[in-house]
């Protein structure tokens, strides 16, 4: 069973689901410790429903970035996190984080990168007119959005679709790949070649239950 550590900085719907297919059995893992840049982030309170302990780290005040990840690490380290989980974490990574936890910190991203990284993904999907959108769950290198696509998955974009609708749509299938995608890297069940990650094991979805199989 691995030990994850999840980063928030608001509504913690991705951290739910990471409970969630922990619960049902889906995800052989423990969610250990649930940090957050943002206090009183609505994610924190998804957590302490579900017993997880939280910790606040604010970004404010810190001297540089590095010393910031320093703190992290510290605190993933003591809760003897193994694999780092991003959920909606609003910080940049320095090295000094993802060097601790090598091929081992995975992020969610609302696009099928590489279009569209950084803020606002739904919307710059939806105004640049694409007919398909997506979701990407990625492992995290210092160049932001960037790093090794361990699982992508598509949604239709229609012509009545707002920002809102889009991003609900998107948004469940992070819900339904990410958890796979922590399955896949905690099983051990790929390697990174290069800038991509190559499946090494079984690549079916953790479950049929929600009928997508
Ligand atoms: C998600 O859309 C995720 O892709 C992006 O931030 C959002 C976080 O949502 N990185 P939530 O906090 O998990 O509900």
């Amino acid at each position: 069973m691995v030990t994850l550590g999840v980063l928030i900085s608001g509504r913690g719907s991705n951290l739910q689901a990471i409970l969630r297919a922990i619960a049902d059995g889906r995800l052989s893992a423990r969610v250990a410790v649930v940090v957050s840049n943002i206090e009183g982030a609505p994610g924190l309170a998804h957590a302490s429903a579900a017993g997880v302990p939280t910790v606040v780290i604010s970004h404010r005040g810190w001297p540089s970035r590095e010393e910031y990840d320093a703190h992290l690490v510290g605190v993933l380290r003591a809760h003897h996190v193994e694999l780092v989980c991003l959920a909606g974490f609003m910080r940049r990574l320095t090295p000094v984080l993802i060097d601790a936890f090598p091929h081992r910190v995975l992020n969610v991203h609302p696009s099928l990168l590489p279009a569209f990284p950084g803020v606002d993904a739904q919307r710059q999907a939806l105004e640049h007119g694409v007919r398909v959108a997506g979701c990407t769950v990625h492992l995290v290198t210092p160049t932001i959005d960037a790093g090794p696509i361990v699982l992508q998955a598509c949604v239709p974009v229609t012509d009545d679709d707002t920002v809102d609708t889009l991003a609900a749509r998107i948004l469940e299938e992070e819900h339904r790949v990410y958890p796979e995608a922590i399955r896949l890297v905690s099983e051990g069940l790929g390697r990174v070649e290069g800038r991509r990650w190559i499946s090494t094991g079984r690549t079916a979805p953790l479950s049929d239950a929600d009928g997508r199989g």
